[in-house]
C-alpha cells in the first residue's frame, strides 16, 4: 500500500484499502457469491469494511452472482452516514433488530452469520452493563438457535463467525505475552470490565459446545486492539480521542501515564482476518486476531499521532497528561496487550501488513474527512 505523506481525498483513500481488501480476500469473497451475510451490529466500526468489502466486491464482479448483505442493529447511536450513504444498493437490506429480542420470524436463510452485535467500548459497557452482556449471551445463542433449525429446513448454515475479544485474557502474566489462543487469561469475574469480558468467554463457550454437540461451523475472532477507517470520533476510544483533539487544534490529552502498551491493527488488515475465519476457520476454534508488533506504549502513540498529524495538517499541539473524570477509567486496563497470531496465518492465511506509522497516519486522513458523529 502506498505511504500517505500528505492529505488525500476520503475517496483515494477507501479505494486504496478496498482494493487491498479485495486482493487479500479474492479466494474467500469468490466462494461466498450468490450467499446471504447477515451481520449483526452492521452499523459499527467493524461493520464499515465488512459491509463494505462485500458490496465493493459485488461492483468488481458484475458477471458474478452478488452477495447479498443484511445488517441488523439496533442503531441506539444512530444509523451513521456511511451506511446511509449505500441505501439504494439491490444487494443490501438493512434492518432495525434488537438482538437482545427475539429474531424476526421471517428470516430468510443466510449462509453466512457475523455476531458484531454489541457495545464494544469501556465507556458505554460500563454504562450499559447488562445490555453488554444480553447482547452477548442472550442475542448470540438465539442466533446459534437459529443456524440449528436452518439445518433443519435444509438450508445450512455454511459458516457463523462470533466476535469475542482480546479481553478475554485479562490482564495477562507477564510470561504469557504475546499472548496464544491456548492462554487461560487473568479476568477479574467482578470488576467493572467484567460484565463485557465475562460475557465474551461465556460466548466462547456456548460457540464451542455447539459446534460440538451438534456440528455447527462456528468459529471464534478475538481482536486485538483494531483502529482506523468506521470508528467513529465520539467513539471514546484511544485513537478516536487524540483524533478529536488534533482536529480541535487541541494538545492531546492523555489519560494514563503513558506506559500501557498494545499493538494496534489497522481495519484493513483485520477484516481480511475476520473474512478469512468466516469462511477457512475451522468448527469451534478461536483465532486472535492483530498485529505482532510494534508493540507500542500509549506515549509513543500519541506521540505518532503529533508526528502524523504534523505531516498531514501542520498541526502545533503537544502532549499532555490528566486524571480521566471516569473513577473507573483504568481499573483492570491491561498493562501490555500483544497477540500471537499463528494459528490465523497457518489455518487462514491471514496476514496482516499495515504497521502502525501507516495505518495512524491513514485514519487521521479518513478523520479529517469524518469529524462529524453522533454523541452515543
Ligand atoms: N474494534 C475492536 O478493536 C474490538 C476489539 C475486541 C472486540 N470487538 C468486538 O467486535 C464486535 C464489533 O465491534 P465494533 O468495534 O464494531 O463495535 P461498535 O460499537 O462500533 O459496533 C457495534 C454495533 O453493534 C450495535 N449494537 C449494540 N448492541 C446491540 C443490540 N443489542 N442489538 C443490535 N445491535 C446492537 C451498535 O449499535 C453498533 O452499531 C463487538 O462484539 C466487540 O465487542 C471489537
Amino acid at each position: 500500500m502506498k505511504e500517505i505523506t500528505q492529505l488525500i481525498s476520503e475517496e483515494e483513500l477507501l479505494s486504496e484499502d478496498l482494493t487491498y481488501l479485495r486482493d487479500g480476500l479474492r479466494q474467500e469473497l469468490t466462494e461466498m457469491s450468490g450467499s446471504r451475510l447477515l451481520i449483526t451490529g452492521g452499523a459499527g466500526f467493524l461493520g464499515y469494511y465488512f459491509v463494505k468489502t462485500a458490496l465493493d466486491w459485488n461492483r468488481s464482479n458484475a458477471d458474478r452472482e452478488p452477495i447479498s448483505v443484511t445488517v441488523f442493529d439496533n442503531f441506539i447511536r444512530g444509523v451513521p452516514d456511511w451506511l446511509a450513504g449505500h441505501t439504494g444498493d439491490p444487494n443490501l437490506d438493512v434492518q432495525k433488530q434488537d438482538m437482545i429480542q427475539p429474531l424476526p420470524a421471517d428470516m430468510p436463510g443466510f449462509q453466512y452469520i457475523v455476531h458484531a452485535a454489541g457495545i464494544a467500548s469501556p465507556i458505554y459497557y460500563r454504562k450499559y452493563p447488562i445490555e453488554c452482556i444480553d447482547a452477548n449471551i442472550n442475542g448470540l445463542r438465539n442466533l446459534l438457535e437459529y443456524a440449528l433449525q436452518q439445518r433443519e429446513r435444509s438450508e445450512p448454515v455454511r459458516a457463523f463467525l462470533f466476535f469475542s475479544s482480546s479481553e478475554i485474557y485479562g490482564d495477562p502474566d507477564p510470561e504469557a505475552i504475546p499472548t496464544p489462543e491456548d492462554y487461560r487469561g487473568n479476568v477479574s469475574c467482578t470488576g467493572p470490565r467484567a460484565c463485557y469480558d465475562e460475557s465474551k468467554r461465556f460466548g466462547e463457550t456456548l460457540c464451542v459446545n455447539f459446534a460440538q454437540q451438534h456440528d455447527l461451523p462456528v468459529k471464534i475472532a478475538r481482536p486485538f486492539n483494531n483502529y482506523g477507517p468506521g470508528l467513529k470520533i465520539t467513539d471514546r476510544r484511544v485513537l478516536p480521542d487524540f483524533a478529536r483533539n488534533v482536529l480541535n487544534g487541541e494538545d492531546i490529552v492523555m489519560f494514563s501515564d503513558g506506559s500501557p502498551t498494545r499493538t494496534f491493527c489497522y481495519s484493513a488488515d483485520a477484516l481480511t482476518g475476520y473474512y478469512k475465519v468466516l469462511v477457512r476457520g475451522h468448527q469451534g476454534e478461536s483465532y486472535n486476531i492483530g498485529i505482532e508488533h510494534p508493540e507500542i506504549s500509549m506515549k509513543s502513540l500519541a506521540e505518532l499521532v503529533i508526528d502524523k498529524a504534523r505531516l498531514l495538517f501542520g498541526y502545533e499541539g503537544k502532549l499532555v497528561t490528566a486524571a480521566s473524570e471516569d473513577e473507573a477509567y483504568l481499573v483492570d486496563n491491561p498493562n501490555r496487550r500483544c497477540p500471537v497470531i499463528e494459528k490465523a496465518r497457518s489455518h487462514t492465511g491471514y496476514d496482516p501488513q499495515i504497521e502502525c506509522e501507516e495505518g495512524v497516519a491513514r485514519s487521521l486522513v479518513w478523520y479529517y474527512h469524518n469529524q462529524d458523529a453522533a454523541e452515543a
